[in-house]
């Protein structure tokens, strides 16, 4: 199965050669465990190679996530302003929305501008979309609203031929009975381990599935480096 890469030089390893290409891929770890980084290794390795790229944010600011690129020297910058990185804020556009229209008097649900939308008017020319982070759908919905909304945007990426991560925060996931799991391609999970007497925490990188890829090597420990992640060594 053909495959794009990860961005990561021992995640390639782990996925046996990358993220199955125009497949979709769920990533999902507590706060601070490293998913937004994942996605930025993606993006910006895609991006060295000539693809097209797309990042929808839904709870960070642009300008943050471009520095947090940088500081990790993978800067997203120069793809952003060449054209072949484009980035959607639905966050930031949603705010801007509203305190447009607010003197007239309409709330939040009258901006309600959300990612299917940006998803059916992409252009078909993106190869690589990462959407950080999807679990607000699960805020804003119910379980069945949500299950049919989820559906719809793998839909319409696997139609476009996307190879695409959801970025969801582990909270969403839970409350939504991890039934996304079953919906996409493949999934890893970021772990933490904290051992609070020794002062010191193990990150863990968990395949838990990937569909079509036989991999012998599921658990990994790693670590957030300046230069971003690490795969540090595999275990069965
Ligand atoms: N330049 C850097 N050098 C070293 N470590 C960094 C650097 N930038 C971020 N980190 C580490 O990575 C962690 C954040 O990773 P990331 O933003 O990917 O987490 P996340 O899982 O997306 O969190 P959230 O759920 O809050 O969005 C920080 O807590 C920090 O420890
Ligand atoms: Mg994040």
């Amino acid at each position: 199965m053909e495959s794009l890469p990860t961005g990561i030089e021992g995640l390639d390893v782990l996925t046996d050669g990358g993220y199955p290409k125009g497949k979709s891929i769920m990533i999902t770890g507590p706060p601070g465990s490293g998913k937004t980084i994942l996605g930025l290794h993606f993006l910006h390795r895609n991006c060295v190679e000539g693809r097209k790229c797309m990042m929808v944010l839904t709870r960070e600011l642009t300008e943050d996530v471009i520095s947090q690129s940088r500081s990790l020297g993978i800067d997203l910058e120069p793809f952003l302003k060449n054209g072949q990185l484009g980035i959607r804020n639905i966050f930031e556009d949603k705010i801007n929305k509203l305190k447009s229209v607010s003197k007239f008097g309409k709330g939040l649900c009258a901006v309600d501008m959300d990612i299917i939308e940006y998803l059916t008017s992409m252009s078909s020319e993106v190869d690589v979309v990462v959407i950080d982070n999807i679990g607000v759908m699960a805020i804003d919905h119910d379980i069945r609203e949500f299950a049919d909304q989820f559906s719809s945007i793998s839909i319409i990426l696997m139609k476009n031929g996307c190879t695409s991560l959801f970025i969801m925060d582990e909270d969403s996931y839970e409350l939504t009975h991890r039934l996304t799991g079953y919906m996409v391609f493949g999934l890893i999970r970021l772990t933490v381990q904290e051992n609070l007497s020794a002062g010191r925490t193990r990150q863990y990188l968990y395949i838990e599935k990937m569909r079509n890829k036989p991999l012998p090597v599921k658990y990994s420990l790693f670590d957030i480096t300046p230069e971003g992640i690490r795969i540090i060594n595999g275990m069965r």
